[in-house]
């Protein structure tokens, strides 16, 4: 029976491009795990979107001379190129200033009041009187009461690192205008969080998440529920979606709040724009889908109680008879973070790594597989471009690369560009393709458990066997006097290679359709990825979408490559990389970035 997978992937601000860290925290974590479950023949919905709203936009915007629209729809449009081109393959990757988030994200605001779980609280915050209006966290500045850091800001010190309540800074004044705000009283809604804290205790208490989720997330998520407090989730700021009650026009949801809400509202969209309009319910309404959410470890308690919270008190919104209960993340597999030659990322000081950038200079697949191979799965990692380069030439191209050209080289060379006859299959023969095809368990229960570094290693590990099968097998000594032998070696390298393949795909997508096709055959492992143009009542949103209407016949199985199936001609899968650009590459952190994109009108 196929199951039902939901691939909730963290939704990023777009203010900004995307990085080296988005896809080791999360993205292309989500997209190796949604094409497995493709290859296994489930049903697989991955969807996210660009983070519209709240503070990281509108100070982009402030510092730019723009509208937060304007940031914000910019980066959208860039992070539907970049993801296409490094087959981040969501279904559906939208926006949350579509109208039917808007709605949705209003209907729970209101479902949660009708049933008690919003209440107001009158809160004193800093007002600009010179700017008339409240000021947002990051908004202050002022000299940090523990340390004494005349520049920290309203959420947190650089200096010491301790998070502020920016009523709390010696001396605050805006940084917009550097005027000396005054403390208002303001009413906001809280979500009363502590009414949610038995059904989150028995839900995070589950013996079946001691054994799977990571020790990190369960950790940080218990401790967090013992003392738990009611969260504000509405904020005086003009960029946001409205509060749905008369007299709160003035007011916005808070970002957070209404963000997780995408995972919901983007599969409802989803569901729309593919004209089966219940068709979300098959994961929000079914006790047997699973939910899976990929995030960065700074995400973690937004996801593990926040939004169960959420769920847990809008359950049965838009159900009909029949439906479960509503679903609730079942493994969040937060990521750490990814580092830079040793240092953090800095967005600042341009100590980064640009995914737009490095696709220019290097193909998807190479990119994709070094961080997959240093995913911070349980611990912070690195990128260095040693590392890279070293990947790349000694285990890509020299283990993986190579094996498919030479061995597709021989069979056009000698066997007429075709599946040759193997014959009787001899002991080591048996012995390898045995060994390979037990990757689709042995892989496959890493690939399951979200462990997917090993999963890859165990994957190069097999190609590196069927490497040492070649050197002991007979084939290009013997070409000339023993054909058969020749050839019995050849057709189980090609099976090898058809499987490894197989293996590879959710990781190295783009390079697993090129070895799917050099061995002759047709259709493609994956749907296909398009930008489209979704108009609603009013406005018209882009968005990335995944079709498989193709001839899509990728399956998480063995082979059963035909003999005597016609082979097409091989290209190298993977370029070698100079070890000179290792030097180059690091020139360039640091620096300004050449290419920046969003030129603002000056402030
Ligand atoms: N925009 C947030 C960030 O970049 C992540 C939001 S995840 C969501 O850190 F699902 F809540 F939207
Ligand atoms: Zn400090």
């Amino acid at each position: 029976m196929p199951e039902y997978i939901h691939v909730s992937v963290a939704w990023p601000y777009a203010n900004g491009d995307l990085h080296a860290g988005h896809l080791a925290g999360a993205y292309l974590p989500a997209d190796i795990f949604a094409r497995f479950h493709r290859l296994k023949g489930n049903h697989v919905l991955m969807v996210s979107g660009s983070d519209a709203h709240g503070t990281p936009i509108t100070v982009e915007a402030d510092r730019l001379g723009l509208s937060p629209r304007e940031v914000f729809e910019h980066y959208h449009h860039r992070f539907l190129i970049t993801q296409q081109r490094i087959g981040i393959s969501y279904d559906l990757f939208t926006h949350t200033d579509t109208e039917n988030h808007h709605r949705v994200a209003q209907d729970i605001f209101r479902t949660l009041l009708e049933r008690g779980y919003l209440y107001t609280e009158t809160q004193r915050l800093l007002y600009s009187e010179t700017e008339k209006r409240f000021l947002p966290d990051r908004y202050v500045e002022g000299t940090c009461p523990v340390c004494g850091f005349a520049n920290a800001r309203g959420d947190q010190c650089d200096n010491c690192g301790s998070l502020l309540d920016a009523l709390d800074l010696i001396n605050p004044r805006s940084k917009t205008d550097g005027s000396i705000p005054v403390v208002r009283e303001t009413e906001h809604y809280f979500l009363n969080l502590p009414a949610f804290i038995d059904r989150l205790r028995a839900y995070l208490s589950d013996p079946r998440k001691a054994e799977q989720w990571r020790p990190n997330v369960l950790r940080v998520s218990l401790n967090k529920i013992e003392e738990l407090k009611g969260r504000p989730i509405t904020r005086d700021i003009a960029w946001g979606i409205p509060v749905p009650l008369p007299g709160w026009e003035e007011k916005r949801m808070y970002v957070w709040f209404e963000a997780v809400m995408g995972y919901l509202t983007a599969s409802i969209e989803w569901a729309h724009n593919t004209g089966q309009p219940d068709a979300w319910k098959h994961w929000w309404y079914n006790p047997e889908a699973k939910i899976y959410n990929f995030i960065g470890k700074d995400n973690i308690e937004f996801h593990t109680i926040i939004w169960p919270a959420e769920l847990m008190g809008i359950d049965g919104l838009y159900a009909s008879e029949g439906d479960g209960p509503i679903s609730l993340p079942y493994d969040v597999p937060a990521n750490e973070f990814m580092n830079i030659e040793g240092q953090q990322f800095s967005k600042s000081r341009n100590w980064a790594i640009w995914v737009p950038d490095i696709l220019d200079r290097y193909d998807p697949d190479p990119i994709r597989y070094y961080i997959a191979m240093t995913f911070p799965e349980t611990r912070d990692s690195d990128w260095s471009w040693d590392g890279f380069v070293t990947r790349n030439n000694t285990e890509l191209l020299a283990a993986w690369g190579n094996l498919v050209n030479r061995v597709l080289k021989f069979a056009h060379k000698h066997f007429g560009g075709t599946v040759p006859n193997p014959g009787t299959l001899r002991d080591i023969d048996r012995e390898i393709l045995d060994k390979v095809e037990g990757g689709f368990e042995t892989v496959g229960a890493l690939l399951a458990a979200v462990r997917l570094r090993d999963a890859l290693s165990e994957t190069m590990a097999l190609a590196r066997e069927v490497n040492g099968y070649l050197d002991r097998a007979p084939w290009f000594k013997v070409i000339g006097e023993d054909r058969q032998a020749a050839a019995t070696t050849i057709y189980t390298a090609l099976r090898c290679i058809d499987n490894l393949k197989t293996l590879f795909a959710p990781f190295l997508p783009f390079t697993s359709q090129r070895v799917h096709e050099y061995l002759g055959y047709e259709g493609t492992l994956f749907g296909e990825q398009r930008i489209e143009t979704f108009q609603e009542s009013e406005r018209a949103h882009e968005a990335l979408t995944y079709h498989t209407d193709g001839r899509v016949v990728g399956r998480w199985e063995p082979s059963r490559l035909p003999v005597g199936q016609a082979l097409r001609e091989p290209q190298p899968l993977f370029r070698k990389l100079e070890p000179s650009l290792i030097d180059e590459e690091r020139a360039r952190l640091g620096q300004p970035r050449e290419a920046e994109t969003l030129p603002g009108r000056g402030s």
